[in-house]
């Protein structure tokens, strides 16, 4: 029997310098999509697939993030003497069970691999999950849930892929493709921020990540790679090389990059319009917009 997938690291140390000033003070991940901050997004999606333990790997100017999933019994009693059983319900989703969220320093931004590196006491030998909470990915079976499942089939480490343009491949890891089987491709190598020329091919690796805890073991001797920083990507590539597989799927959704801010604008139109309580005023007002720049043409 496969080991089952029970743990996520959510690596928010980053210092969202593409959202200053806004970030000086507030963390990317608080940042909300409608009324949402992005990390709920990314914790509804771990719960969906099978996370019961949450391991976020934080930094300095991040206590909102442990505030936000505080109880608050102020706060709750207050809805509830006021009947407001709707937000009751909506605050449920930000409460956590004792004992099933963790907080580790990354004491310097030295990259996401070292991030990753920085949870390896609380893994120990077993899979888990990495979501990075500023990719967030609308989809009917959440892209988390999606991978599990496919790794229940195939074990060995498993990296969430999307097309992307040819030229767009030096912002992302690279999959170098061994055998593609659709949904599902076996995968050769992998390479970090390649130039657009130099790139393997143009499927590129999306925050959402299942991990062989060897991953852990190999980022422990993994030098800096691409712009100066300790790389997840070339830690997982290390497993290839040491014989051990590595798969990429390419999951049905549609992949918002919150972490830019034209991403960003994108998941706040695309999520404003599916929400039944938004979406009719929300359309009429992009529609009456889109008329006053034909207008002005
Ligand atoms: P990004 O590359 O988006 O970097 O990190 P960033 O610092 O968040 O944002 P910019 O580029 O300065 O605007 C991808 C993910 O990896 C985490 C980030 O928090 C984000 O979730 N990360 C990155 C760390 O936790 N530690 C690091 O040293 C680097």
């Amino acid at each position: 029997m496969r080991r089952k997938v029970t743990k996520a690291i959510f690596p928010v140390a980053g210092l969202g310098t593409r959202f200053l000033p806004a970030t000086k003070a507030i963390p990317k991940e608080i940042m909300t999509l409608v009324d949402r901050p992005l990390i709920q997004y990314a914790i509804d999606e771990a719960r969906a697939a099978g996370i019961r333990e949450f391991i976020f790997v934080t930094s300095r100017g991040k206590s909102a993030l442990e505030d936000y999933f505080d109880f608050a019994p102020e706060l709750e009693n207050s809805l509830r003497e006021k009947g407001k059983t709707e937000l009751l319900e909506a605050l449920k989703a930000t409460n956590m069970e004792s004992g099933a969220i963790a907080y580790i320093r990354q004491h310097q931004a030295l990259g996401l691999g070292h991030a990753v590196w920085c949870a390896r006491r609380l893994i120990a030998n077993e899979p888990f999950a990495v979501i990075l909470p500023d990719d967030v990915i609308a989809a009917d079976t959440p892209c988390l849930q999606q991978m599990v499942e496919a790794y229940e089939e195939t074990g060995g480490s498993m990296v969430a892929a999307m097309e992307v343009p040819q030229e767009k491949t030096s912002s992302y890891g690279v999959l170098d493709v061994k055998d593609d089987m659709g949904a599902l491709v076996s995968v050769k190598g992998m390479v970090e921020k390649p130039d657009a020329d130099q790139a393997p091919s143009n499927l590129a690796v999306i925050g959402r990540y299942i991990l062989a805890p060897k991953v852990l073991q190999n980022l422990s001797n993994i030098k800096r790679g691409a712009g100066g920083e300790i790389q997840l990507t070339d830690a997982i590539a290390q497993e290839i090389e040491n014989g051990r597989d590595v798969f990429g799927y390419r999951f049905r959704g549609q992949r918002f990059d919150c972490g830019s801010k034209a991403g960003f604008l994108q998941a706040t139109v695309a999520f404003g319009l599916s929400r039944p309580d938004l979406k009719d005023e929300f359309s009429e007002f992009l529609d009456g917009m889109s008329m006053l720049k034909q207008a002005a043409q």
